[in-house]
């Protein structure tokens, strides 16, 4: 409990899910600082905030449902007002962001798309100044042919490794696909990266996040700080 990365974690998510207002449309994140703020989302409603929420994983979907967050799909609700997201890297200036680490970028980046604004909650180690320092960046693949396009990103200098379970399986996303984790080649650029990777037949989504979050929120054991786009 004394953790200060947990005490980071827990007030970015504090302040995040304190931005959702009565009667809002939202998207709730994946991973541990997402779980945070589905925790405080779900306290609220029960203290008779009324909104409509759309999950990014069904891990989140589950916590939830078990919180009695009324959940909704874009057959009904469209466009959501906000979604409230982690990252794995936050690039300081650009506020790029690397996601996926929790294996739900592809929703993830759905549920943003669908959003009038993203809000991202972080800790203080995920800021970065050059994407893929720390982490490398997944990318989703359809399983029929991998060996394939596996081959086509390697042959991009992308350097892919497949996702493994720890019983020496491949890992599979909520939507049925493999993970790959690449390298960012530094001869193209961010945008280069990701066109490049959009390109390749076989490949689903990756988790870069450009020019997508209008704030991020970044916790301290002392308080918070809020970045704009
Ligand atoms: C899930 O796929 C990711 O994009 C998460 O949002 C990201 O991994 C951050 O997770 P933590 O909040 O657990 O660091």
């Amino acid at each position: 409990q004394n953790d200060p990365a947990e005490a980071a974690k827990r007030a970015a998510a504090q302040w995040a899910a304190s931005q959702i207002e009565d009667g809002m449309k939202v998207g709730l994140g994946s991973g541990s600082t997402s779980a945070l703020v589905i925790a405080e989302v779900g306290r609220r409603v029960a203290e008779g905030m009324k909104i409509t929420a759309i999950a990014t994983s069904l891990r989140s979907q589950e916590q939830a449902e078990s919180l009695k967050i009324p959940m909704s799909n874009f057959g009904d609700t469209p466009r959501l007002d906000v979604t409230i997201d982690g990252a794995d890297e936050v690039q300081e200036g650009t506020l790029h962001l690397i996601k996926g680490h929790g294996g739900a970028l592809l929703r993830e980046k759905i549920v943003a798309m669908a959003s009038d604004k993203l809000l991202i909650a972080v800790d203080p180690s995920k800021l970065v100044k050059t994407l893929g320092s720390v982490f490398q960046l997944p990318v989703e693949i359809v399983p029929f042919g991998w060996e394939t396009t596996y081959k086509r990103l390697s042959d991009l200098g992308f350097a892919p490794e497949m996702r493994m379970k720890e019983d020496g399986t491949p890992y599979i996303t909520d939507g049925q696909h493999y993970i790959f984790h690449c390298a960012l080649p530094s001869e193209r650029t961010t945008e280069g990266n990701a066109e490049a990777l959009k390109h390749t037949v076989g490949v689903v989504e990756h988790g870069l996040f450009l020019g997508m979050a209008n704030r991020v929120v970044i916790g301290s054991p002392d308080g918070i700080q809020v970045l704009e786009a």
